[in-house]
């Protein structure tokens, strides 16, 4: 206990950040997230932001003008960008159907890839993503910022510490009451530019932080139901009651999937729902378990401090894990750009695998295919 409690007193190193060589970085799409992706490559003495480009025209241009980086080469289509420009590395922030299409692009034009979550729309698109990554034998990491968090590191420690002894269940908990993400429009709810709904966008976080406290089991089996019962109802966006004819997406998701090692994963996700959550998640392992409140995940963060749940001398104890206050969002954001950068300069592996995001996108798959079907499916992964 002791152990577990002692370890965020662990220090971060005060990194030495080597600038001989300046990293050639383009960005695909200048929305939203983008922001945060050119924010933090400004904080890196090692990087050029030398392209950025966008469907809209002038939006790239802004982007860039709203957070003061100049000498940047605007273009029309991430494709324009790579043909024309010599770059160590993209980072792809377009909506989700872009994803597979532009990362493979820039993987076919020689470079490392910092992709956005989800990873893709389908699993079929995953795989030649990863395809592509083995020929060409650049770096592919996926944008899974609260892998960088401390705080959400805590859970694989406890997991990895053996505290729980053999983990045989976990519960995803979580979701929106009132929050299908219209903030610049309808990318996210369009099917053509959004693809999948709640399931992609919280959902696949969610899954990240249990799967990756457990070790990444891959998914054998799963029976999978997804809905749309307020996206498509104009109240749900009392701006723009417009919007409910374009919602084309899940805005709830919910499934019971088998994990190679025995563990039963029981998942649930929401934009809306007239619930507040849906509820904590839950590790429960032979020797204690895990309470992890409920959290978007996004955020790296959750609102109250992990709860671990053992027997000692036949008594039933619970015990509060200390918080690491100073896990701000911005470390998180820092540490997924920095991360990437160090492994391309340093020959290391992606810090988050694709070899390991492949089997949170074969549950989305699966539960959207389960849920056409009608009963469970079993879940085929091809060798890449
Ligand atoms: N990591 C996070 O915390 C986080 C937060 C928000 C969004 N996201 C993810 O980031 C992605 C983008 O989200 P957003 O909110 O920025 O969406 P957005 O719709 O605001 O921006 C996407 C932009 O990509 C552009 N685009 C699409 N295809 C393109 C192409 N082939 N070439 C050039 N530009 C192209 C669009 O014109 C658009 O401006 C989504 O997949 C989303 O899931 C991640």
């Amino acid at each position: 206990m002791a152990d577990i409690q002692d370890r965020f007193k662990e220090n971060q190193d005060v990194q030495v950040i080597d600038t001989a060589k300046k990293l050639k970085i383009g960005i695909i799409g200048a929305g939203w997230i983008a922001e945060a992706h050119i924010d933090m490559y400004k904080q890196m003495p090692d990087v050029d932001i030398v392209a950025v480009a966008d469907l809209i025209p002038g939006k790239a241009q802004a982007l860039c003008e709203r957070y003061g980086v100049e000498g940047v080469r605007y273009y029309l289509s991430g494709h324009e960008m790579l043909e024309a420009e010599e770059l160590d590395a993209v980072s792809v922030c377009t909506y989700n159907t872009q994803h597979a299409p532009c990362a493979i692009d820039a993987l076919e034009h020689g470079c490392h890839v910092l992709l956005e979550k989800p990873f893709t729309v389908t699993l079929d698109e995953a795989v030649e993503v990863m395809k592509a990554e083995k020929k060409s034998g650049k770096i592919l990491s996926l944008g899974f910022q609260p892998r960088m968090a401390v705080n959400m590191q805590m859970i694989k420690k406890i997991v990895d510490s053996g505290e729980l002894g053999k983990v045989y269940y976990l519960q995803a908990g979580g979701g929106r009451r009132s929050g299908i993400p219209t903030p610049y429009g309808t990318t996210f709810i369009e099917k053509e530019t959004g693809g999948i709904g709640a399931i992609g966008d919280i959902g696949t976080y969610s899954l990240d932080m249990l799967l990756h406290a457990v070790g990444d089991p891959k998914p054998l089996t799963v029976s999978g139901y997804t809905s749309n019962f307020f996206g498509v109802r104009p109240d749900s966006y009392p701006w723009h009651p417009e919007y409910a004819e374009k919602f084309g997406v899940d805005d709830f998701a919910a499934g019971f999937i088998r994990l190679e090692g025995g563990i039963i994963l029981d998942f649930r996700i929401s934009w809306a729902m007239h619930m507040d959550t849906c509820g904590d998640a839950l590790i429960l392992g032979t020797e204690g378990a895990l309470r992890i409140p409920s959290t978007e995940c996004w955020n790296g963060d959750f609102p109250s401090p992990l709860k671990v749940y053992k027997k000692v001398a036949g008594q039933e104890i619970c015990y509060e894990v200390p918080r690491c206050d100073d896990d701000n969002f911005g470390k998180m954001f820092y540490g997924k750009v920095r991360s990437f950068l160090d492994a391309i300069k340093n020959g290391g592996s992606a810090p988050v695998p694709s070899s390991q995001i492949i089997y949170n996108q074969a549950i989305i798959d699966g539960i959207i295919r389960s849920n056409e079907l009608g009963h469970e499916i079993e879940i085929e992964i091809p060798e890449i």
